[in-house]
């Protein structure tokens, strides 16, 4: 079949089009009006159900600030509790449409503490209308709104400058608040602003012109909104689908299903497989429709020529114009949950159909919402935004969040509960992964392990300080030395003297204790040893860290296990008695978490056995 041309598609798809779609964010608070004016710009573009309006009605005289007047705000303020405290919380998506286009509107609250929701609305529109009240002007939180969809890649903004009335429809007044925010938006990456003087209240150049400013040329809202142009469906852009699932019915049938994140696709396009590279054709598009082509944003499966090798998470894309697939990044890092990101620890990465493990490796910056200043930062707290190095376990095909928010865009997940806890736009790869090897080593783990006749092994014991730990870890490297094996033990006391010199025992210098040690544990297991790990690793999420790098049966958890007050009343070194005089901070068991395993290959209790106990039950369960 001869190549199709991007003016054959092209051609094809205009001929079919149907009505476009925008999706746009609008940022402000309940005084600059902002419920009011989306209120009015459904109810003036006449999709108000009658039901729906009566409704309205009756409330207002209830609820509304309007006096006899229906309160727009009414329509978009969500829940009656919110709307008995004045205040508009999470995101609400709103549709409407008019003759010339579909509108789907996301409507987050503006105050600082819900930067999340409003990062969750803008990550999917397409432009940001941004209310000021006239009389205010640009303020901090502004700023903050107009950083927050920036980061989010968008691009346009609608600068609603409202309550003009009040502001006696001053042309002046206008001109300044507009010539601010244009100086302020161009650092940002915002490349059009288009301002319009309006009254919610009134109507004034929400849906039509109002004569009261008659110095403006520009259109009403409406009419811009009609108007601006689409960031999405540009055909002329490279091809891309990630893979959702591969179809296989039947042994004759394999269809490789997902979305279009960007371009256009037909029979007989050459297509290149990410990350194998593999080259072959598009056989058949098939599409709910019936059509035989599609475009960004449709939904279908596809059949390929040739027998290659395609699975979940790969990305099938324009054979001339590939993405790349990198393990390591630079992004953007929004934090979503309550308990902080650590550098170090392992969560789980979600990139458009593939998942990963990543670790950030680096917080390089914070960024102040507010002011956009960089500050240092060890650890991210809840709404905190931040720049960083991401580390995965695995490459993943991807594209710069600006160039492609499908395949740049990522979310983090708690690997222990499932919660999203974080919202990433990648930047830029640190290196491509194709670029790394493993150096092959003609010795390897098998034949150093052969020549010392003996399994090689990570014991890895946690527990209480004054659980028994080292003790036990003592006692049981004399045993096997006794048998004549070759261990080694990391001590968390000795390793803090000199590897790990520089941490203390915060959470993230904790996780960065137990990641180096483990890496540690991982060589010296590589090298034929037994190694015994004596560290407290209070969290669980660390120690499955650990465990993950070991192959089965490679590593062995021991949950040295006393009652926290058996250890406090041991208190060998005297720390326990430090810690509640207030002396030492950050002491597990007092003022810091320990997390018990929920699934040690062997536990002790060393109130009821003894060490000697303990360690018979250790040597029987490595032979
Ligand atoms: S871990 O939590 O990061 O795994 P690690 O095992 O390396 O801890 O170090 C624990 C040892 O450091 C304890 O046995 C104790 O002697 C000493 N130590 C000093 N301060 C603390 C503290 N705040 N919490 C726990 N242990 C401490």
């Amino acid at each position: 079949m001869d190549a199709v041309t991007a003016n054959d598609l092209r051609d094809y798809l205009a001929a079919q089009a149907v009505k476009p779609q925008l999706r746009f964010i609008t940022c402000g608070s309940v005084d600059d009006g902002k419920s009011t004016l989306i209120g009015r710009l459904l109810y003036e573009a006449k999709r108000i159900f009658d039901d729906q309006l009566q409704a309205l009605e009756s409330e207002s005289r209830k609820y509304g600030t309007q006096g006899e007047r229906i309160d727009f705000a009414l329509l978009v303020d969500g829940l009656q509790s919110e709307r008995e405290q004045g205040i508009t919380i999470d995101v609400a998506y709103r549709f409407f449409d008019t003759d010339k286009r579909k509108f789907i509107v996301a409507d987050t609250p503006g105050h600082e503490q819900y930067t999340r929701n409003m990062a969750t609305g803008a990550s999917t529109a397409d432009l940001a209308v941004i209310l000021v009240d006239a009389r205010k002007g640009v303020l901090t939180q502004t700023r903050r709104h107009s950083r927050i969809v920036a980061l989010m890649g968008i691009r346009q903004v609608i600068l609603a400058v409202n309550k003009m009335d009040l502001a006696g429809f001053d042309a002046g007044v206008f001109s300044d608040i507009v010539n601010e925010y244009e100086a302020f938006a161009s650092g940002l990456g915002i490349d059009s602003v288009r301002a319009i003087p309006l009254s919610a209240l009134d109507g004034d150049n929400v849906v039509t012109r109002s004569g009261r400013t008659p110095w403006y040329a520009g259109g009403s809202l409406l009419e811009t909104l009609e108007t601006v142009p689409l960031a999405t469906g540009d055909r002329t852009r490279a091809f891309r689908m990630p893979v959702q699932w591969v179809n296989r019915p039947n042994l004759d049938f394999r269809g490789f299903c997902g979305r279009v994140a960007a371009g256009t696709v037909m029979a007989g396009q050459q297509v290149r497989i990410l990350p194998s590279g593999t080259t072959t054709t598009v056989r058949e598009v098939i599409t709910p429709s019936g059509e035989a082509a599609a475009e960004e944003g449709d939904s279908i499966t596809l059949t390929l020529a040739d027998e290659v090798d395609v699975s979940r998470g790969d990305v099938i894309a324009a054979a001339g114009d590939p993405p790349e697939a990198a393990d390591q990044f630079e992004a953007r890092i929004l934090w979503m949950a309550e308990h902080p990101l650590v550098p170090g620890r392992p969560y789980l990465l979600k990139m458009h159909c593939k998942e990963a493990t990543a670790v950030v490796t680096a917080i390089k910056h914070r960024v102040d919402v507010n002011s956009g200043a960089h500050l240092a930062a060890r650890t991210l707290g809840l709404n905190e935004i931040a720049v960083a190095n991401i580390s995965l376990d695995r490459p993943v095909v991807f594209e710069p969040y600006a160039a492609n928010r499908t395949l740049g865009g990522f979310i983090l997940i708690d690997k222990l509960n499932f919660e999203t806890v974080g919202a990433g736009m990648v930047d830029f790869a640190l290196r491509r992964s194709s670029n790394i090897h493993w150096q092959a080593l003609d010795v390897n783990k098998g034949a150093r392990a052969a020549l010392k006749h003996q399994k090689p092994r990570c014991v890895w014991f946690t527990g209480l300080s004054g659980a028994g730990k080292s003790t036990i870890a003592n006692l049981l490297e004399k045993r096997l030395c006794a048998d004549g094996r070759h261990t080694y033990i990391l001590d968390g006391d000795n390793v803090r003297h000199g590897l790990n010199r520089d941490l203390g025992f915060t959470e993230a210098d904790r996780v960065e204790n137990i990641r180096r040690v483990a890496e540690v544990a991982k060589l010296m297991v590589d090298a034929g040893l037994i190694v015994l790990v004596s560290f407290i690793s209070p969290f669980r999420a660390e120690r499955r860290m650990a465990r993950n790098l070991f192959a089965e049966g490679e590593f062995l958890e021991v949950f040295v296990h006393a009652p926290l007050e058996v250890c406090e009343r041991r208190d060998t070194k005297g720390l326990y008695a430090k810690a509640r005089r207030g002396d030492l901070k950050n002491f597990t068991g007092i003022d810091s978490d320990y997390e018990p395993p929920e699934a040690a290959e062997v536990t002790v209790n060393t109130a009821e056995m003894a060490v000697e106990e303990c360690v018979a039950a250790l040597m029987e369960r490595l032979d």
